[in-house]
């Protein structure tokens, strides 16, 4: 058990509850530990903590066009790594028509966001359809395939040497934010069994430490008659996910957790109604979120808190140094001119520092450190 230093105070000028009626004149700057879990500090600044005009080192804001990675590949196990550590690895495959071979992962759990595309994944326990917006989460050791109907494009995260699990609903219950009898699993259907006729030399392509291992079968694999247990792929549709909101309080990112590992959460931003209430905030406070490096992948919609953002597309937030909104959304702070937020996101947040892949030039975008300078700023 934890045991932090215990005290709770207010200094000054400060709002006694976060992120609403915030003194005149002031920007919000949360200094948090375990997320937005544990001890937290909201701090009232005169300028806003992204007001930088220049920038020099290592550490930065990036983001990355995940869009001009165009090139398609034949494995998932063949994707250049968009960012990782040793407990999360990020990839974004453009899938081939049909996979001639089938893969395992013997490294971790992996999540398959479907960015865009149609068609059906086999694998051991059967055939799943999928579509566009759906999460699919393979156990390690699953052995499958895609056969693609539309072009498909994935994001790929690996829960390294962990699981994927579901957050604790705590006061809301189980059943809030997505029924789990939302989630659905493989089925030894007709479509399975038709696959089955292909028949002859399979290969399967196990990753096990990142290295890939190749073994051939004389006769097809996936020939599964039958199945029973508590493990299973299952898919989730974002279009499923029922956000928490409140109408006087803007809830922290943890609110819309949809999956966990040991080391990193994964968290999906949905189109929700922006508070009403006149105090408080409504689009996210200032926060170094201090404990964890922020990666947010953009799927569709209009991002209502960074601008010349679009689908497809990347930002990094190492843990460091204040994220928050652009000047344009934050010139909204408190008042929104629509009534709802239109975006789709996936936010995955981790516990351990992320390195960026080796991306072929042009996919990061240049000059995004500078995207909060104003009109006004006049920087050196
Ligand atoms: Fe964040």
């Amino acid at each position: 058990m934890k045991k932090y230093i215990p005290f709770h105070t207010v200094e000054g000028r400060a709002a006694r509850q976060a992120h609403v009626g915030l003194p005149e004149g002031t920007y919000e700057r949360e200094i948090s530990k375990e997320g937005f879990f544990g001890p937290a500090a909201h701090l009232y600044h005169t300028h806003p903590p992204t007001g930088w005009v220049d920038w020099e080192g290592p550490l930065k804001p990036r983001a990355f066009d995940l869009n001009r990675l165009n090139e398609t590949q034949a494995s998932p196990w063949d994707v250049r790594d968009v960012l990782y550590n040793a407990h999360c690895r990020l990839r974004f495959w453009r899938a081939p028509k049909k996979m001639d071979h089938l893969v395992r992962n013997g490294d971790g759990d992996e999540l398959i966001f479907v960015h865009r595309g149609q068609g059906a994944l086999y694998c051991d326990f059967g055939h799943l359809a999928y579509r566009t917006g759906d999460y699919i989460v393979l156990p390690r050791g699953t052995m499958w395939r895609l056969d693609c109907t539309e072009p498909t494009e994935l994001l790929l995260v690996e829960a390294t040497n962990s699981s994927y699990q579901l957050p604790d609903r705590g006061l809301v219950g189980h059943h809030a934010i997505f029924d789990p009898a939302l989630l659905d699993r493989p089925r030894l259907d007709e479509a399975y069994e038709a696959q089955k006729a292909d028949d002859g030399l399979w290969r399967l392509r196990v990753k096990r430490r990142d290295a890939v291992t190749t073994i051939t079968y004389p006769f097809n694999p996936l020939d599964t008659v039958g199945w029973k247990g508590d493990l299973s792929p299952v898919r989730l549709n974002v279009a499923d996910i029922r956000p928490l909101m409140s109408h006087r309080y803007h809830l922290p990112p943890s609110a819309h957790t949809t999956f966990l590992a040991d080391r990193f959460v994964v968290c999906t931003f949905v189109p929700r109604p922006f508070e009403t209430a006149a105090d408080a905030l409504k689009v996210p406070f200032f926060h170094s979120n201090d404990d964890y490096d922020e990666v947010i992948f953009y799927h569709a919609g209009d991002f209502f808190s960074r601008d010349n953002i679009g689908p497809g597309m990347v930002t990094f937030h190492p843990s460091g140094f204040t994220h928050g909104p652009h000047p344009k959304a934050l010139a909204n702070a408190f008042v929104q001119s629509k009534p709802a937020t239109d975006e789709y996101a996936v936010m995955i947040d981790t516990r351990d520092g992320l390195l960026v892949g080796d991306l072929p030039e042009g996919v990061e975008v240049p000059g995004y450190v500078d995207s909060w300078r104003t009109e006004e700023d006049s920087g050196p």
